[in-house]
């Protein structure tokens, strides 16, 4: 797990293409049976958004997460789509512990829209529960302090009950 690698790509580029081919490559047989490859997989295809991948120490891809600045709401960054091929490795909260280093850098807080198993990530490293406004859609925040706390691994982790 400490040899996993993290790249950060912004945007459209031959890096990016080079990755989807890879990932093409790589998720072929589970690309339809894994929604943690099929995530992953929509998240590198989203040029419109940045991208974390997350590698194995042979260079296999493990994962990947997009994120994007929301017009309106500087204040945050967003996490589209996380997704990992081999679960319950902890590379679903590295990916987010990179992902809120780049927000604290920016002094940002991070916003996440999750399914079921993402809800379960989300709150157990600590994010706050809510509403998203104007809609009954759950929504999972790290304010800029608790990014920047959760990036420097001071960040408590909450139990599942006090989830809400
Ligand atoms: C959501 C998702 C990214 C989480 O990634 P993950 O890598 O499994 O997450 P982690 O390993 O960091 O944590 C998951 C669990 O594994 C446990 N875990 C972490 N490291 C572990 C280890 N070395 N050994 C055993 N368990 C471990 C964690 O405690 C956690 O337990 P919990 O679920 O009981 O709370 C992954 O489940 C996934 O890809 N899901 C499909 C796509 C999806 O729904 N994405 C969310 C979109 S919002």
């Amino acid at each position: 797990m400490d040899d996993v690698t993290i790249k950060f790509i912004c945007g459209d580029s031959k890096e990016r293409e080079a990755i989807l081919e890879r990932a093409n490559r790589e998720w072929a047989e589970i690309i339809h049976s894994s929604s943690g490859a099929s995530y992953a997989w929509d998240a590198i295809a989203d040029a419109n958004e940045d991208l974390l991948v997350l590698e194995a120490p042979d260079g296999k891809l493990l994962g990947a997460l997009s994120f994007c600045t929301r017009y309106g709401d500087e204040k945050n960054i967003y996490v589209s789509r996380i997704g990992v091929i081999r679960e319950r490795c902890g590379y679903g909260q590295r990916l987010m512990r990179e992902v809120a280093k780049i927000a604290a850098d920016k002094g940002q807080g991070v916003v996440a829209l999750p399914t079921a198993e993402g809800q379960r990530l989300f709150c157990r490293i600590g994010m706050r529960f809510r509403q998203r406004a104007g809609s009954h859609e759950p929504e999972y925040a790290f304010t800029p302090n608790e990014a920047r706390r959760f990036a420097e691994g001071r960040q408590m982790s909450r139990a599942l009950s006090s989830q809400g």
